[in-house]
């Protein structure tokens, strides 16, 4: 097969190509020192301290908050430009719906950042879906794929649109028979697999994901102030990105350049879909939903798993809130946050930042890394620990029939497991200040995980 040995620089270029008003705030702004509280016309209270408190911590949160320069990929072998061009191809095609009138693109427009505008869509049956579509930017990092983490990859989450009888309502090998009859189809496979050229649902599937994997979001204004332009964003933004960061603990949850642990939670909204809960058969994680990323939020609304909330206001004001009280809600959600009026505002000026002049387009330019991702060499130890969503060492080793201890000390619960022939494990509800033990009884290496942030890894050699 021929392969692309690319490495790639996502951040640097995009960044010079920012919106039209960009200029001109950053000649408004000047430097920061001028920018700064006291030149601000109307600082409200508070004011002054938020921008202390982001002066203080800014080397760290621009560490945190920088973009990656590859994206990742599963296998060996980094996709190939003809996969992904491909991948476009039927990204588009409404040969894979039964009435020929539905393509993924049907729902999730580019235009509107791979959503629909509406708060719950339809299909090809004519009937309301049961959750609102999500973005599809910046969804190569996930571990799990829907609100409720049901598919374990892109690939697996194709299928399941073509097939659902609300959405595209038609057998993908049925699509694939349609695909077959077209010879520009034909030679557009022959280029992509041109070791196997055969039109199958592995084929589909495959290009499709590859494709969904070239979507990041392109920097923003955002970007250009963690990349070191302290005037990139004006008084008011900043102190958003400090109530962000600070006193309204989002960044908890919506951590990292995609603003996103990719893990779930329930944030009290009051809804009868119990979420991940279902899928895990967890009750403490009922009405949990994946964390969504940030970016691109200006051509996203309305919100949520349901679609309810209609403007990034109504999201603050439900944070401000904070919801429906119930036992499965998230201890990451701040108590009584009580943010001011200028706070509020604050805050949906920085979500803004977050978000592209324009819709952006799907950049053919961007790339994988030639280096998929790589695991740690493996510690021997006996205990492992599970503060900050992240096991403690990522990479261990142990000898036939040890018990190792997985030592709850965060301040969240975890959901402990193996799926694996050979073992399989899961430790149900593990909360703070609980140990789970798991006995390898045959040698090899096994990957243990979280059921509720499935970014925490543990991979296991047993000797
Ligand atoms: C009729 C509208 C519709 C069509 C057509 C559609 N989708 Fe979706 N898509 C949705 C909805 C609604 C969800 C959320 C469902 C859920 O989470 O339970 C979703 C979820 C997804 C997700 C998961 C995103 C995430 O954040 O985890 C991906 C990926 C995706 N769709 C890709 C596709 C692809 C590829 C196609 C074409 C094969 C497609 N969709 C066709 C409506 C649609
Ligand atoms: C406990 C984790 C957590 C915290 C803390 C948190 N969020 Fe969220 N956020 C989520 C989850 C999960 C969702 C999706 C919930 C759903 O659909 O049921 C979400 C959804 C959103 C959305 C809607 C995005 C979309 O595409 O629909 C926005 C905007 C948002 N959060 C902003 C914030 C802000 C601002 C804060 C701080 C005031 C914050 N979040 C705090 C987890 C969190």
């Amino acid at each position: 097969m021929t392969k692309r040995p690319t490495v790639l620089a996502l951040a640097a270029t995009a960044i010079l190509s920012l919106g039209p008003g960009f200029g001109l705030v950053r000649a408004a702004l000047g430097t920061v020192a001028a920018a700064g509280p006291q030149s601000a016309p109307a600082a409200a209270p508070g004011a002054a301290e938020l921008a202390a408190e982001l002066a203080a911590n800014l080397a760290s949160l621009r560490a945190q908050f920088a973009r990656p320069t590859s994206i990742p990929y599963p296998g060996a072998m980094p996709p190939t430009p003809e996969q992904v061009a491909l991948g476009a191809r039927l990204f588009h095609d409404p040969r894979l719906s039964a009435n020929g009138e539905f393509s993924c693109a049907s729902c999730h427009d580019p235009e509107l950042a791979f959503t629909d505008g509406v708060t719950r869509g339809m299909g090809i049956a004519k009937a309301l879906l049961p959750r609102h579509t999500p973005t599809l930017w910046n969804l190569a990092w996930n571990e799990t794929l829907f609100w409720d983490g049901r598919a374990p990859s892109l690939e697996a989450q194709a299928q399941g649109p073509m097939e659902n009888p609300k959405e595209m309502g038609q057998a993908i090998g049925a699509g694939v028979a349609k695909l077959r009859a077209d010879p520009a189809m034909l030679a557009a496979f022959a280029a992509a697999f041109p070791d196997r050229p055969d039109v199958s649902p592995t084929h589909v599937l495959t290009a499709l994901a590859d494709y969904e994997r070239t979507l990041v979001s392109p920097p923003t204004r955002f970007d250009a102030f963690i990349a070191g332009d302290d005037t990139a964003l004006t008084p008011s933004e900043r102190n958003g990105f400090a109530l962000f960061t600070g006193r309204g603990r989002c960044s908890t949850c919506h951590s990292g350049w995609a603003f996103t642990d990719r893990a779930f939670h329930d944030i009290g909204l009051p809804t009868d879909d119990k979420g991940r809960g279902t899928v895990i058969g967890l009750p403490a994680v009922n009405y949990a939903f994946k964390t969504p990323t940030l970016r691109e939020l200006s051509w996203t609304a309305p919100y949520m798993h349901d679609g309810s909330l209609a403007s990034l206001e109504d999201v603050v004001s439900h944070y401000n809130h904070g919801g429906v009280d119930r036992p499965s809600r998230s201890p990451d959600l701040p108590v009584n946050l009580a943010l001011t009026g200028q706070e509020v505002s604050d805050l949906v000026a920085f979500l803004e930042t977050l978000s592209s002049a324009r819709p952006p387009k799907p950049d053919a330019g961007l790339g994988f890394s030639g280096v998929p991702v790589a695991v740690a060499a493996p510690v021997t130890v006996s205990q492992v620990t599970q503060k900050n969503k992240a096991f403690s060492p990522t990479s261990v080793r142990v000898t036939t029939g040890e018990t190792l201890r997985i030592v709850n000390d965060d301040t969240r619960p975890h959901n402990v497991r193996v799926f694996d022939p050979r073992l399989e494990f899961n430790s149900g509800l593990q909360e703070p200040g609980e140990t789970a033990t798991i006995t390898f009884g045959s040698s090899g290496t096994f990957e243990v995980f979280c059921g509720i942030h499935p970014s925490m890894k543990l991979s296991v050699t047993v000797e």
